[in-house]
């Protein structure tokens, strides 16, 4: 008895201790619990009884109400039925109101006038920022740089959580293996480990270690499961997967999500080999909840419940809230089937209560966690100090520098002199605030945006001369407007052209069929090309494009995705000299669309490619490797690795070994690289990726240093699912290779001894 009285005035000083710290505010009656308020009003009860309580006192409306999400305005007011709904107890949560004073009204609606004043779950997509804007999810892979990922997502849900937010739709962590997919730009490119590194960097980051905290948000990670294989690149289009590639490939990044805790799944748009996601009980049931015990709520897409009929998975509405509900997907976003046919079908005993109860009790659960009983409102001062300061800002653009790849760097051409004489920086894009902001930004203002033009400028010597000219947008444009830039062009003693798609190129519904420059971008630089001066190519683009021809012409290319807010800041700086670009590709870039699907994790034909034999594999018309392979990009130093060891020579199949390789600038330039673990499992009872990234560092280092890096490789690296989702560590020899690139590098092998 002493002790469960020591605990419970421990616990009761935690939790007065975090009311102080937390900038929400409580309602006049919920913040201390006096004696007979129901167990669900006690926070000192578990979220679990809780739950259990308030599931004891719903009706069964009340009950719908909760598994119901609805769309505010884009711009954060809430559309004016929800007062009435929330009144009701007719709503759960929304997606897009957000901001202090629409927040606490259609809040004060739920919790001081409904029945039971349960709050609202108010949540936004927060990909790449909320207000501040970080560089697009596919530049941040582009870091190798987890740390880095989490302190971007903490700081994007302070912003968020300032402006009343408790729920992002992030991390996105479909593996996408088509640059066709315009939602390449919303996740980590197309492997698994770095996929899953990053998924549980985002989900911390978003979250904390407990997101009830003040400043944490609750994370999602979608689309579960599948949605990044869209047949032919198109948004929305079906998906076949076999079980090898679901359990190697598509899930790990999931399962890392789900086990560094993440609040809750979003069920994907997509059919997944027959049936779609939304749906799909082996995936929602089966795997996540089954296998994974993943104890979270799953929110459905926008409208993905009702699409089930135009899949053809759904005879009706009823029918397709019947069959959502039932694969477990506990919230339905913005259509409304579960609540309109929900209650007849439960009394039709098409949806068992104990599958609503489920449903519920899991929203209620994670309502309890976030801490919104206590703290459902936002203090309104929050939105005037947290949104846009220094140290985000700062952040913001260390992140966008970490994110530049060089591509090119012929002759050394770059880093260029920041006294050059005349510049011309030509491009739409140079000047367009809007396009560094990339396809998913959030809360974020092309106003506060700095352009490659600003940024340039503020780099440059005083008397440096730059002039600017657009020559053409990214699609059309006129012969007078190419003229224009020419002539300027070829004044200059340098020429820094910015290239790629506007950011509503890539993103959701933004596919593509061709992968070139768009419009006569080309052609602007064939002509800048001509003019004999140097040319500096600046890409931003959501997506891998394909870059034969730019390539084959200009001298340096940089990678620059879309930066963000303050991210051209870090473009200038790395141009002329005052910082080292050291990304690398997280996602492959192909000569042609012809070769998509191509990505460095694939398996070996019986006939591997072999320029001497016609009867091997390959094109008649194109090589088989890609322009730039994943993990590839260079730095204005020079890195070699040597001594690459592991140890022992053999092992048992649940025993590691340590491997050792030791890197070193051999330049005299201060800089980063990526060192990259691949291994490659020679033979198995099912044949395994040419290669296969393991282990990676990214490190800096000064003009000659020197170090050693180990790694470690156990049953978690070396083994792999199989048939039937066993995961084994199969006897038999495994490569390994330290590289720069998934291309090259140091090789070695050990022997996993048979059982
Ligand atoms: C549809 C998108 O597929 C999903 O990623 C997003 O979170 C929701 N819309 C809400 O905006």
């Amino acid at each position: 008895m002493k002790n469960i009285i020591i605990i419970l005035f421990c616990c009761s000083v935690f939790i007065v201790r975090g009311y102080a710290a937390d900038a929400r505010t409580a309602p006049k009656t919920g913040a201390a619990a006096p004696a007979g308020v129901p167990v669900y009003k006690n926070p000192r009860f578990s979220p679990e009884k809780r739950a259990q309580d308030l599931l004891a006192r719903m009706t069964v409306e009340e009950k719908f109400g909760q598994l119901q999400q609805l769309d505010g305005d884009w711009d954060g007011p809430y559309k004016k039925e929800d007062l009435e709904l929330a009144r009701k107890g007719q709503l759960g949560s929304t997606l897009n109101v957000r901001f202090a004073k629409n927040v606490n009204e259609l809040q004060k609606e739920a919790v001081e006038h409904s029945r039971l004043g349960i709050p609202l779950l108010f949540g936004f997509d927060v990909i790449h920022g909320f207000r501040t804007i970080f560089p697009i999810p596919l530049g941040e892979a582009a870091q190798w740089d987890p740390q880095l990922a989490e302190r971007s997502a903490a700081a994007a849900a302070s912003e968020a959580y300032a402006s009343g937010l408790k729920w992002t739709f992030a991390p996105m962590v479909d593996i996408a293996r088509d640059p066709r997919w315009g939602r390449i730009a919303e996740g980590s490119g197309e492997d698994p480990y770095l996929g899953s590194a990053l998924a549980v960097a985002r989900v911390r980051g978003f979250q904390g270690a407990d997101y009830g905290a003040p400043g944490k948000i609750m994370a999602c990670a979608k689309h579960w499961v599948g949605y990044g294989a869209a047949e032919a690149g198109r948004d929305y289009n079906e998906t076949n997967i076999s079980e090898n590639a679901l359990r190697n490939i598509y899930y790990p990044p999931f399962k890392a999500a789900a086990d560094a805790g993440a609040a809750t799944f979003m069920s994907a748009f997509n059919d997944l080999n027959g049936v779609p996601a939304s749906a799909n009980r082996v995936t929602l049931d089966g795997v996540l909840r089954g296998e994974w015990k993943f104890s979270g709520f799953v929110v459905s897409d926008y409208n993905s419940v009702k699409e089930l009929v135009s899949h053809g998975l759904a005879s009706d509405e009823e029918d397709a809230a019947v069959k959502a509900l039932s694969a477990g997907v506990d919230m339905e976003m913005v259509s409304t089937l579960y609540r309109d046919k929900g209650p007849a079908a439960l009394k039709a005993g098409k949806i068992s209560a104990a599958a609503l109860n489920a449903s519920v009790r899991r929203v209620l659960e994670a309502k309890f966690r976030a801490g919104i009983f206590e703290h459902p409102y936002i203090a309104p001062e929050l939105e005037t100090t947290s949104l846009r300061t220094l140290g985000t800002l700062a952040l913001a653009e260390h992140a966008a520098l970490e994110s530049l790849v060089l591509l090119k760097n012929a002759g050394g051409l770059l880093p260029l002199d920041p006294a050059t004489k005349r510049i011309a920086v030509i491009g739409a894009l140079a000047d367009s605030k809007l396009d560094m902001m990339g396809s998913w930004s959030g809360d974020g203002k092309a106003a506060d945006a700095v352009t490659l033009l600003e940024a340039i400028k503020e780099t440059v010597s005083p008397k440096t001369k730059v002039v600017y000219a657009a020559g053409c947008p990214v699609t059309g444009g006129t012969d007078e407007g190419m003229d224009a830039a020419v002539a300027a062009a070829s004044k200059a003693d340098v020429i820094i052209v910015a290239a790629g798609e506007t950011a509503d190129m890539s993103g959701e519904a933004a596919s593509r069929a061709f992968l070139s420059l768009p419009g006569r971008q080309q052609e602007l630089i064939d002509r800048l090309k001509k003019t004999g001066k140097p040319v500096v190519a600046v890409l931003f683009n959501g997506r891998p494009l394909e870059l034969g021809p730019l390539d084959a012409e200009v001298p340096a290319i940089m990678e620059a995705w879309y930066p963000g807010t303050v991210g051209a800041r870090a473009v200038a700086l790395a141009l002329f000299g005052g910082a080292n670009p050291g990304g690398k590709l997280p996602v492959t870039f192909p000569r042609s669309v012809g070769q998509v699907p191509i990505y460095y994790n694939h398996r070996s034909p019986g006939r591997p490619y072999s320029a001497a034999d016609k009867y091997t594999s390959k094109y008649l018309d194109s090589p088989v490797d890609p322009l730039y392979p994943f993990g590839y990009g260079l730095s204005y130093s020079s890195f070699t690795l040597s001594g690459l060891s592991v140890s022992p020579a053999s092992i048992e199949p649940d025993g590691s070994v340590k491997v050792q390789v030791t890197v070193e600038n051999i330049s005299t330039k201060a800089g980063d690289e990526v060192v990259q673990l691949y291994i490659r499992d020679a033979a198995g009872s099912e044949t395994r990726p040419v290669r296969e990234l393991k282990g990676f560092k990214r490190v800096t280092l000064a003009p000659g240093e020197k170090r050693t890096l180990e790694f470690e490789l156990g049953p978690e690296e070396l083994g792999y699912y199989y048939a039937g989702g066993f995961f084994e560590v199969e006897p038999g020899i495994f490569k390994v290779y330290a590289a720069a690139s998934s291309v090259g590098g140091l090789e070695t092998s050990f022997e996993v001894n048979a059982k």
